[in-house]
């Protein structure tokens, strides 16, 4: 396994870099090349991803150094254009390393379908779904025989009844529940929504409504855990133990403040999007679940805390739904989004989410690290100042 703690990668020439991970995948510089230079896609390409197309956006794709990820070696591939996000998670990266780096959990790759029926009985309405759950799981798992035969597929039916005192009207939300594999998995959660939706109305005596899944991909969690001890963290003029403490002060003050837990949380998602973008996913579902997960409990809460353990050592917790995807989507046809899943070494989409989420506790560290210590703009001046010179 090569090292992705690349002292001085930063200070190579792009060509330069470009060599270095040619080499580590084994693949042509030049054709690499190639592929950056068109972006990873082809007009022609985007003309059959979306609508209208005029041209393509450009957006920087850099590798963030020195992850350590459940004792691997991982390159960080990030698209974002925020100075400092690459470079401040290479460093906390670095930084966690002293630990043994972030280790992370991907507990499963269920989502959820909403299929929304309207009826005046819901009890008797839950009833009737219960006794045919086993024709309905049956009839949704038809609709994507593919998915069946690699092991994913329908596993689960949970009947929500919602009043709605306001229009005066009873509806009941069936949750059917599907492990969508490696896919992020929007459009087989669709389908099968779509395919029993009229069953349950006819079973029911109801209306359908709705037949969308929820973003709200609770059942698709990412853990991770980080530790390190305070000498790591020792920056200008500040002890380690100093800033430890400051760090501990800054994830109770977002705890206890949604104001603070919003940019808390959007440090977070620095690292989270650049990874999910790279890797061609949709950010926007990403993000969807990540805040609605925060704000579960009715006050919105930061997905990634900080505490001291008895050693005094900083231990970093995050919890967050990651519905992320290695196939299908725009890997079919986005050259870099494979390429970025290739420098991850992603077999899995579970592997691809705890990354994203490491790059996402990295951030958060580096964030709160400067805050409790010099302050943001010392360090994002200095990297806003070096985009400013380039651009002239
Ligand atoms: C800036 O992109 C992100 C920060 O605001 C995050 C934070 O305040 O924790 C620095």
């Amino acid at each position: 396994m090569e090292t992705s703690r690349l002292s001085g990668f930063y200070r190579l020439s792009i060509a330069e870099r470009q060599e270095r991970l040619a080499s580590r995948l084994s693949r042509p510089v030049e054709e690499l090349r190639h592929t950056f230079s068109q972006g990873g896609l082809s007009l022609e390409a985007a003309d059959a991803l979306v609508e209208n197309v005029v041209g393509l956006y450009g957006l920087p794709f850099a590798l963030a150094t020195n992850f350590l990820v459940n004792g691997g070696e991982v390159l960080v591939p990030m698209v974002v254009e925020e100075p400092s996000v690459v470079a401040a998670a290479s460093n906390a990266a670095r930084m966690a390393r002293d630990g043994g780096g972030f280790r992370m959990e991907a507990l499963s790759s269920l989502m959820v379908c909403q299929v929304q029926i309207f009826v005046d009985d819901l009890d008797q309405a839950m009833q009737r779904i219960r006794d045919r759950q086993e024709e309905i799981l049956a009839m949704a798992a038809a609709a994507d025989p593919v998915l069946v035969s690699v092991g994913g597929g329908p596993r689960e039916i949970v009947l929500r009844p919602f009043h709605d005192e306001l229009r005066g009207e009873r509806f009941l939300v069936v949750h059917l529940v599907i492990d969508v594999g490696d896919a992020m998995g929007a459009n087989t959660v669709n389908t099968m929504g779509e395919t029993i939706a009229p069953r349950l109305a006819e079973l029911t005596g109801g209306r359908v409504g709705l037949r969308i899944l929820t973003n709200l991909a609770d059942r698709r969690l990412v853990r991770g855990e980080v530790s390190m001890p305070p000498s790591s963290l020792s920056t200008g003029g500040f002890d380690g133990a100093q800033v430890a403490e400051g760090i501990v002060r800054a994830s109770r003050f977002a705890e206890l403040d949604p104001y603070r837990a919003a940019t808390h949380n959007k440090g977070v998602m620095n690292g989270i999007d650049a990874v999910v973008i790279a890797c061609g996913n949709d950010w926007r579902a990403v993000e969807a679940g990540v805040h609605a997960y925060a704000a579960r409990s009715g006050v919105y809460r930061p997905v990634c805390t900080w505490r001291r353990d008895k050693e005094g050592m900083l231990i970093g917790r995050f919890e967050a739904p990651l519905a992320v995807g290695t196939v299908g989507g725009a890997m079919r046809v986005h050259e870099l989004a494979r390429l970025a899943l290739s420098v991850i070494g992603a077999q899995h989409a579970g592997d691809l989410a705890m990354v994203a989420a490491a790059a996402g506790m990295a951030n958060n560290l580096a964030a709160l690290r400067a805050l409790a210590s010099e302050g943001i703009q010392e360090g994002h001046m200095r990297l806003h100042r070096r985009s400013e010179q380039t651009a002239t």
